[in-house]
């Protein structure tokens, strides 16, 4: 096929790679000229595994180029996709402003009868305003366009972050919101070198896909700020979260994934959809309780991070009047991504720098894009290329990220460089036992009674340790502290 995907963010690119791998010839218009530079010079301007070496052979082979000018399309493009971005506006409602100017330019430029996929996520009614402005610009325009047949499609987008090329050829389902049986055919056949389960390709109608993508997210994001609540609730009443999400998980209608309490979802689609549902809701007078108190327990679990971290600070004991300086490991809103839209750091960072606390971060592929979604503030921060700069004299290290390289870290070098030993583990990853040894403070989300054991177990240990070592008839390796 030959394919227009507009936009060249997260989802365009993934998309317009991934069909170019297909065998589709696949041009890839994008507004922004220096990402188009980027991609032309074969340099990928975000950070997802896989990604690069696709579009490097793609591009070698001559199967996709990026243009940053809507070209003449008389070479027959018989499919668009509209990946382009649906950012908030202040009341929480999606923009769909960018949807519906490519589709005005679609209208303008195409040259035979075409799919028009949106792959964005939009709320339910905008597939029929794509719709009605491809119908009527094609009117407006010569008899022989006005019968050209533009035919919008709802093809709502799964790949998460971090593994979306795994999601573009191994997704668990395709939902395509169709018009006709035209544009069902069309669709299988775009599909089908995926070589899918028939059930795994669902035809539905536009609104319905329309609306599935925000139901998916605004139900994911419902279960963690669920567990969230239940990680506060096991620190207010000394339960174990850990204990009470394997407990859940093990139960087949419930299941493992989504429940592991963090610093509150982020990215560029939890709390953008989630509020735009809500949104949603209202405009046609059904209000959406659940979706709205699963906003509201994503702010308030950011604030009982920083809450946490603040106490955390507030019980070191210290004579000298230096500045507090924190730690922060992980600035993506999850690993394996450079995005940070929403991020937990962007919401506890400016907190901390108003509070005169000197702020240290780290992250493997996100900084860049952190101090620059920070703004003016980005001079107060000091950023450091490797994570064991960050913790230099910290009173504290908050991990708020959990990326593989910071799973398993040198304790005792950690230990060594901080100023106090104080942890504050907002992903749950480390556990009190390696800490309590070598003398940290250890605080995670509602793990009390696992880190009293653990610290004391890791005590008893030291004193044994101890001990033994004081015990000359007794042929025992001396421990390390
Ligand atoms: N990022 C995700 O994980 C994800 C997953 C599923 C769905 N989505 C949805 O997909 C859509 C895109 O998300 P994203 O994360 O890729 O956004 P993004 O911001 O990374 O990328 C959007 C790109 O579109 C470009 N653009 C804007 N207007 C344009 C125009 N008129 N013509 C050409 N390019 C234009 C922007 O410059 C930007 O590069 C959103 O609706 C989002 O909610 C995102």
């Amino acid at each position: 096929m030959n394919i227009v995907v507009f936009g060249a963010g997260y989802v365009g690119l993934v998309t317009a790679t991934g069909l170019a791998e297909l065998g589709n010839h696949v041009l890839c218009v994008e507004v922004d000229l220096a990402r188009v530079e980027a991609l032309r010079a074969g340099k990928i301007p975000i950070f997802e595994p896989g990604l690069a070496e696709l579009v490097t052979r793609n591009t070698r082979e001559g199967r996709i180029d990026f243009t940053a000018v809507v070209p003449d399309l008389s070479w027959g493009a018989d499919t668009f996709v509209i990946a382009v971005g649906t950012p908030p506006r202040a009341d929480g409602s999606a923009d769909v402003s960018a949807v519906l100017a490519v589709a005005e330019t679609i209208a303008a430029r195409a040259a035979r009868r075409a799919l028009v996929i949106v792959k964005s996520t939009v709320p339910v009614g905008t597939g029929d305003r794509v719709q009605h402005i491809l119908d009527t610009h094609l009117q407006a325009q010569t008899p022989a366009r006005s019968r050209l047949g533009l035919e919008h499609v709802s093809n709502p987008e799964f790949l998460r972050e971090g593994s979306a090329i795994d999601d573009f050829f191994s997704p668990e389902r395709i939902v395509c919101g169709v018009r006709s049986t035209w544009a069902e055919e069309r669709m299988r056949a775009l599909y089908a070198p995926l070589q899918l389960e028939a059930a795994q390709v669902q035809i539905i109608d536009v609104r319905s896909a329309e609306l599935c993508k925000y139901a998916a997210n605004a139900l994911l994001a419902l279960r963690i700020s669920f567990m969230n609540e239940m990680a506060r609730l096991c620190d207010a009443l000394g339960a174990d979260v850990h204990d009470v999400r394997c407990a859940l998980g093990g139960d087949s209608r419930i299941g493992h994934l989504y429940l592991n309490p963090g610093p509150g979802y982020g990215g560029s689609c939890f709390p953008k959809d989630v509020q735009a549902l809500a949104c949603l809701g209202r405009d046609v007078g059904v209000r959406l309780l659940t979706v709205e108190a699963t906003h509201e327990t994503n702010d308030a679990q950011r604030r009982w991070v920083l809450e946490k971290t603040l106490r955390a600070l507030g019980d070191i004991d210290r004579d000298d009047p230096q500045t507090k300086r924190v730690a922060i490991w992980g600035l993506a809103f999850k690993p394996e991504t450079d995005d940070v839209r929403e991020c937990a750091a962007l919401a506890i960072v400016p907190r901390l720098l108003d509070l005169g606390i000197e702020v240290r971060v780290h992250d493997p592929e996100a900084t860049d894009n952190f101090l620059r979604a920070l703004g003016p503030r980005a001079a107060e921060v000091k950023r450091c290329g490797r994570a064991i700069d960050a913790i230099e004299d910290a009173d504290v290290l908050l991990l708020l990220t959990e990326w593989h390289s910071y799973r398993s870290p040198d304790f005792p070098e950690v230990a060594a460089r901080m100023r106090s030993r104080v942890i504050v583990d907002a992903r749950n990853v480390w556990g009190a036992a390696p800490l309590a040894a070598l003398g940290f403070k250890y605080h995670s989300l509602g793990l009390g009674p696992r880190e009293a054991r653990e610290t004391r177990e890791a005590r008893e240990e030291k004193t044994t340790a101890v001990t033994r070592t004081m015990t000359p008839d007794r042929e025992l390796p001396i421990e390390a502290e």
